[in-house]
C-alpha cells in the first residue's frame, strides 16, 4: 500500500512540473503532493465537479473509433489516478456521454454513478475506485456532444469527405471525454484514434509513428507528455494534407486550401522567434497549424502543438496575421501558465493579447503594433458599455462566472481590458523590466495553473519590489477587481490614425475618403474607419461607401464585417443578398452571432430576414454558435413559426 502511494505522488509530480525542473521532494505520508495553488480557496473551479484534492487524473490514455454514421467517437479511456490516501472514489465531468463499463486495468468492474444534470455543466460521475489507481471506461461521445461538430461532405472544400472536428474549450471536452473537465487539473495523454480510409486524424499533441492499416481502417497514434489542462484535447479528423512552413512549423487542411493557407501562413516561423523572444524557449516542439472548413466557431484556438484556424483569416495579404501571432503566444499564455479557473480567463487572453501586439510589433512594426493597441482601447471602451457600463460587475477583470456558462466571461474586458492593464505595468516600469518579469512569470510557473491572486503575488514580489510610489501608481487591485477602466491605463497613441480620423471627420460632413487614401489604407486603417464613423448613416451615403469600396464582399472578412454590421444597423436592403451569402457559407461566431442578434432585436425589419436566413445557415454552425442562437431566435418551438415565416 505505502509503495502505490509513493508511486502515485511521483505519477502526480511528473503531472505537475516541467520537464526540465528538478524531481521536488515527495513525501510518501503526505496527500499526493498537486500543483500547490490548486490548495488555495480561489482555485476552487466552480465550472467542474471534480475534487481535485481527493483524487486526481493524472495520464489519460485514449483508444477511439470514429463513426461518422452514428456520429459518435467511442471507444476506452484509461485513466490513471493519484489519490488521497485512502481515498476510494473519484469524481469526473460528464455531459451526456453514453457510459457501457467501468472497470480496474484487470478488468474487475467497477460500480459508478451519473449524478444530477445541470444544463451547463453536465453531471458529476462518480466512481467506486477503491484501492484501484487505474481505471478503463468504455465508453461513447454524447449523442449531441457540444464540443464536436461532423461535417457532411458537402460542408467541406472538397465536397468528397466527411470532417469531425472538436471544440474544447471552454467546458466542452466533457461531452467526448470522460476525465476532470477543469483547466487547474493537467493531465498528460496519448490516443489511437481509428479512422476509415483515406481520412487523416490529427490532434493537439505530437504524432507517434505512421498510421497503422487495418483493412479499410487506419489508427492514428499521438502522444503529449506534457501536462495539459483538459479543454486543449482537440481532434480534427478529414481529407488532410500537410505542408511544412519552416523547420518547425507546418500546416494542415484540405488539399485543395493548402497552398493559400500556406501562402498566408508564411511569417509563421519569424513569429515562432519573435514569440521565444519576448517569452523564452518554446516549450512544445513543433508548432503546427490545422486551417479548419468555415464552420469553426473561433477565428483560432491554441490547441498545443497544432492551432485550429478560422479558413476566414485568409484574406491573401496576411492582413488577418495578428490572430497567428495571438494563437502562438498562447503557447505560453494559457497552454503553460494556465488560468486556474474560468473567472481568471483574463490571465490567458488578456496576457496573449499583449503579447500579440508586441509580436506584431516585432514583425509587422511599431506602427502596425501601435494602431492594433489603439483599436483594442475602442474595443474595450466598446465592451465597457455592453456590459453594464464604468460600474457593471463584468468589466472587472476577476469576475465571477458562478451558476453561469464561462463562455460569458468571452469579452473584450478579458482581452482588451487584460491586455491594457498589462501594456500599463509595462510603461510604468518601462520594458526591459517588464520584460524580465514576463520571462521570469513563465519560467516560474509553466506547466502550472494560475490564479489572478498568484498574478498579483508575483507581481508585487517580482517586480514592485515594496516600491510604494510604484504600487500606488499601479493601480494593481483596481485594475483587477473594480469595474471600468483605472485611471493608471496607459493611454493608445491619438495620433496614430490621423489621417484616418481626419477622414472621419470630413465623412460626417458629407465628403466619402478619398479612393487612392483607401487604397493606401492598411486593414486596420479601414477597420478605423467604419468602427469610427457614427453608427446611425443616411441610407444613401452608407450605400454609396460600401458601393466604393466593395464592402459587403470584401475580401478581408474583418471589413467585410465590420460593414454588415453597419449595413444591419442601418436597414441598409440592398446589402442584404451580401449579409445572406456571409451568414451562409462561415460560422465563425464573433461575425454570425453579433449580426443575428441585431437582426432579431429589429422585429420589423431584421427579424424576419434571421428567421429566413437561419433554417438554411444553421446546419453549417457549430453546436457553440447555434446554442446561443437558437435562444435567441427560439429555434426549439420556432420551427412551426419558421416555416410560416
Ligand atoms: N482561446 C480563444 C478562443 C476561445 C476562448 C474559445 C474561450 C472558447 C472559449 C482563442 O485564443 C481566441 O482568443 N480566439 C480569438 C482570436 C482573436 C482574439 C485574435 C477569436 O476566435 O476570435
Ligand atoms: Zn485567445
Amino acid at each position: 500500500m505505502i509503495r502505490m502511494i509513493v508511486a502515485a505522488s511521483a505519477l502526480l509530480l511528473a503531472g505537475c512540473q516541467a520537464a526540465t525542473a528538478p524531481a521536488p521532494k515527495t513525501d510518501s505520508a503526505a496527500a499526493p503532493a498537486i500543483a500547490p495553488i490548486l490548495d488555495t480557496p480561489d482555485a476552487v473551479d466552480v465550472h467542474s465537479y471534480a475534487k481535485p484534492l481527493e483524487a486526481r487524473v493524472t495520464h489519460l490514455a485514449l483508444d477511439l473509433g470514429v463513426d461518422f454514421t452514428a456520429k459518435r467517437i467511442g471507444g476506452t479511456a484509461t485513466l490513471d489516478i493519484a489519490a488521497k490516501p485512502g481515498a476510494t472514489s473519484i469524481i469526473l465531468d460528464d455531459k451526456g456521454l453514453e457510459i457501457e463499463k467501468i472497470a480496474t486495468a484487470e478488468g474487475a468492474p467497477l460500480t459508478y454513478k451519473v449524478g444530477a444534470i445541470d444544463e451547463n455543466l453536465g453531471a458529476p460521475l462518480e466512481i467506486a475506485i477503491g484501492t484501484a489507481r487505474k481505471i478503463v471506461i468504455t465508453y461513447k461521445s454524447a449523442a449531441d456532444a457540444g464540443a464536436l461538430q461532423w461535417l457532411s461532405p458537402a460542408q467541406t472544400a472538397g465536397k468528397k469527405q466527411p470532417y469531425l472536428f472538436s471544440q474544447g474549450q471552454a467546458i466542452e471536452n466533457r461531452t467526448w471525454i470522460p476525465t476532470q473537465d477543469s483547466p487547474g487539473i493537467r493531465q498528460t495523454w496519448e490516443a489511437k484514434i481509428r479512422v476509415a480510409q483515406p481520412l487523416t486524424a490529427v490532434m493537439s499533441a505530437p504524432k507517434v509513428g505512421d498510421p497503422v492499416t487495418e483493412g479499410d481502417a487506419r489508427t492514428f497514434s499521438f502522444k503529449m507528455d506534457r501536462p495539459v489542462a483538459p479543454y486543449l484535447i482537440a481532434i480534427g479528423v478529414g481529407d488532410l494534407a500537410f505542408k511544412s512552413l519552416g523547420p518547425r512549423t507546418g500546416v494542415w487542411t484540405e488539399p485543395s486550401m493548402l497552398d493559400k493557407a500556406a501562402a498566408e501562413l508564411a511569417d509563421t516561423e519569424k513569429m515562432v522567434a519573435a514569440a521565444e523572444a519576448l517569452y523564452g524557449p518554446y516549450q512544445w516542439g513543433r508548432y503546427d497549424l490545422l486551417v479548419l472548413p468555415p464552420s469553426f466557431p473561433f477565428g483560432g484556438m491554441e490547441n498545443p502543438t497544432l492551432t485550429f484556424l478560422t479558413p476566414t483569416f485568409i484574406a491573401g495579404d496576411k492582413s488577418n496575421n495578428s490572430l497567428i501571432a495571438h494563437e502562438l503566444a498562447h503557447s505560453w499564455s494559457g497552454n503553460l501558465a494556465t488560468n486556474a479557473t474560468w473567472s481568471d480567463f483574463w490571465l490567458n487572453e488578456g496576457m496573449t493579447t499583449y503579447a500579440t501586439t508586441r509580436i506584431v510589433e516585432a514583425v509587422y512594426g511599431p506602427k502596425v503594433a501601435a494602431q492594433q493597441i489603439s483599436l483594442g482601447h475602442d474595443a474595450m471602451r466598446k465592451a465597457v458599455e455592453e456590459n453594464g457600463g464604468v460600474a457593471g460587475a463584468d468589466t472587472r477583470l476577476r469576475i465571477d462566472l458562478k451558476g453561469r456558462n464561462p463562455d460569458e466571461g468571452l469579452t473584450d474586458i478579458a482581452y482588451e481590458k487584460g491586455a491594457a492593464f498589462l501594456r500599463t505595468i509595462e510603461i510604468a516600469v518601462g520594458r526591459e523590466r517588464f520584460d524580465a518579469w514576463l520571462k521570469g512569470w513563465f519560467a516560474r510557473h509553466m506547466f502550472q495553473p494560475v490564479t489572478t491572486s498568484l498574478f498579483l503575488a508575483d507581481i508585487r514580489q517580482h517586480l514592485v519590489k515594496g516600491d510604494a510610489a510604484l504600487e500606488s501608481r499601479l493601480m494593481l487591485d483596481a485594475w483587477v477587481d473594480q469595474p471600468g477602466i483605472p485611471t493608471s491605463l496607459a493611454p493608445a497613441d491619438p495620433t496614430i490614425f490621423a489621417e484616418v480620423d481626419s477622414a472621419v471627420t470630413t465623412f460626417a460632413a458629407g465628403t466619402m475618403p478619398d479612393t487612392a487614401m483607401w487604397g493606401r489604407w492598411t486593414t486596420d486603417e479601414r477597420l478605423r474607419f467604419l468602427t469610427r464613423i457614427d453608427r446611425k448613416q443616411p441610407l444613401d451615403r452608407l450605400e454609396a461607401l460600401g458601393r466604393q469600396f466593395g464592402l459587403a464582399r470584401a475580401g478581408n472578412n474583418e471589413l467585410r464585417f465590420a460593414f454588415l454590421d453597419l449595413a444591419v444597423a442601418n436597414r441598409l436592403d440592398p446589402a442584404v443578398p451580401a449579409l445572406e451569402d456571409f451568414l451562409m457559407t462561415q460560422g465563425r461566431r464573433k461575425y454570425v452571432r453579433p449580426l443575428l442578434t441585431a437582426l432579431a432585436e429589429d422585429p420589423s425589419w431584421g427579424r424576419p430576414i434571421a428567421l429566413r436566413i437561419y433554417p438554411r445557415a444553421r446546419p453549417l454552425y457549430h453546436p457553440v454558435t447555434t446554442r446561443d442562437i437558437d435562444k435567441l431566435l427560439g429555434w426549439a418551438g420556432a420551427e412551426i413559426d419558421l416555416k410560416r415565416a
